[in-house]
């Protein structure tokens, strides 16, 4: 395994290996690996003929009040989880590499955005299509692998590798879970004891509000009612959206119908969480 953390260098190296034929599959992270990472690192493993991860926090797709100073991190374990799991390259820039002066472009995203994550973080999405435009031309994947627990995320990247002709097919990996039902997450180790027993009934709210669907509740506003008062039951954290859209547009609907998001984020005191199940109805007769 080699770590590359000049751009120039894993450029070169990339298009080398374009140029000779290899498939390249490529997992974007900020590090601090845990299951859910590695999920998105042995699907690139299986499909492609090398695989590269990077581990970069891109401090563009935090807002000022957030977590980007107690964002956890662990160089060593990282790169023995990357080993063990067969990536070949690992990109790990500084700030200063990604960075070197402000930018002097923008791209600023206009659909899938002023919902969910994208409303309550203004700018995160920015930052994150902004870093991957960046991380996909250093890495010129093949594939790129993102996890369906930022289902919102999925969705602007498939927006973003469309609307400019990235030559990269997006794979979207099914969200691992910890035996409690709780998403894995970093942000995890950051919840105190009482929060991380309460953590779970998220995504048991979510579950409770898809089971209100396969009973036929079709109106949007009252299975998040629901949904809401579930979770307000279950946990002292506070629900920043419960939301019901359709997937991937992630536009309101009337009834719920066809392919939707449920989604929900929750602010505990040194972590927010989110969490989502995407799933499919057709309206009963
Ligand atoms: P990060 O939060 O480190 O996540 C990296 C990738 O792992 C994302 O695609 C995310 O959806 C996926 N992932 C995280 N937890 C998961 C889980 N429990 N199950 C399945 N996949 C999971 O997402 C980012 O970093 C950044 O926004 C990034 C894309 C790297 C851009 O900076």
């Amino acid at each position: 395994m080699q770590i590359f953390e000049d751009i120039l260098t894993i450029q070169t190296r990339t298009k080398e290996l374009k140029a000779s034929g290899k498939k390249i599959g490529f997992v974007p992270t900020m590090g601090y690996l845990h299951e859910g990472h590695i999920e998105l690192i042995k699907r690139a493993r299986d499909e492609n003929d090398v695989v590269i991860l990077s581990i970069f926090i891109n401090p563009l797709q935090f807002g000022d009040n957030e977590d980007l100073d107690n964002y956890p991190k662990d160089r060593e374990n990282d790169l023995i989880k990357a080993k063990e799991h067969g990536v070949d390259f690992v990109f790990y820039p500084t700030e200063k590499v990604m960075y070197p002066e402000p930018m002097s472009l923008s791209i600023s995203v206009t659909k899938r955005t002023n919902v969910l994550c994208g409303r309550s973080r203004p700018g995160h999405f920015e930052g994150v299509v902004t870093v991957l435009t960046k991380l996909f031309n250093i890495c010129q994947p093949d594939k790129a692998y993102f996890g369906q627990k930022d289902a919102q995320q999925v969705a602007v990247v498939d927006s973003l590798i469309r609307d400019f002709n990235f030559p990269i097919e997006l794979v979207s990996v099914p969200t691992v879970r910890e035996a409690d039902g709780l998403a894995k997450s970093s942000r995890n180790v950051n919840l105190s004891a009482e929060e991380r027993t309460e953590a779970p009934s998220i995504y048991e709210a979510l579950k409770f509000g898809h089971s209100l669907t396969e009973k036929g509740e079709q109106n949007p506003l009252d299975i998040i009612k629901q949904t809401r008062q579930f979770l307000e039951n279950k946990t002292r954290g506070k629900i920043d959206y419960i939301e019901l859209l359709s997937y991937p547009e992630l536009e309101t609907v009337d009834s719920v119908n066809g392919q939707v998001i449920l989604a929900a984020a929750v602010k505990y005191s040194k972590a927010r969480l989110i969490d989502n199940l995407v799933f499919e109805t057709s309206q009963h007769a």
